[in-house]
């Protein structure tokens, strides 16, 4: 079965985003496992305390490498990415052993693709900068930018997250997209 790890870029109690990754879910069905990264724990990236490993830290890894793909829902902050998720993806950038002069990390090689929920940008700003941190990273993106969601103005007052046809459509062929890049 193909494992895909979800990363949620909000640490908000009712983030619109996990709850978009929980439709992504849905979408998936039983085509694939998924699970939610939790890293809730996690320092702030801190070269003093790199080697070893926190163990947050290598919990987070672990749980990255066990996967086969990773999907990124994110909010955009400032038209950038939160500070929460950059500290993450900064920590599992980095060698998994010290002075390793081929830089092995956790997520090179990682197949990934980014889905994002925020305001009218349908968190374009975000998404565009995660695709290239991405690949700087040496992930192997799928998708491109990926698939960006507005918000309905019910839901930031307090009302029912909704998700359109069309964003329901946009979402299942990105999932098609993905399953098929992880299975081939
Ligand atoms: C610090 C901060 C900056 C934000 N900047 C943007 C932005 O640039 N563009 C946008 O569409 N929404 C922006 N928002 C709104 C978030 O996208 C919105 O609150 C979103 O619902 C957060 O996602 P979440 O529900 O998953 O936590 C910002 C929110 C915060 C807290």
């Amino acid at each position: 079965m193909t494992r895909i790890l979800m990363i949620v870029g909000s640490m908000r109690r009712d983030s619109f985003n996990r709850q978009l990754a929980r439709e992504i879910e849905g979408l998936l069905g039983a085509r694939a496992e998924v699970s939610y990264l939790d890293y809730a724990a996690l320092p702030y990236m801190n070269q003093d305390i790199e080697f070893p490993a926190p163990a947050e830290v290598a919990q987070v890894r672990a749980a990255v490498q066990a996967a086969d793909g990773i999907w990124i829902c994110t909010p955009e902050y400032n038209s950038g990415i939160p500070g929460v998720l950059k500290n993450l993806l900064d920590w599992l950038s980095r060698p998994l052993v010290a002075n390793d002069p081929e830089r092995v990390s956790a997520l090179r090689g990682k197949r990934v693709t980014i889905s994002g929920a925020a305001g009218r940008s349908a968190a374009a700003g975000v998404r565009g900068s995660l695709a290239k941190l991405l690949e700087f990273m040496q992930m192997r993106l799928i998708g491109g930018e990926g698939v960006g969601v507005s918000v309905n103005p019910e839901a930031f007052a307090g009302g029912p997250l909704r998700f359109t046809p069309e964003q329901i459509a946009a979402l299942r062929v990105q999932a098609d997209a993905f399953l098929e890049a992880l299975e081939s």
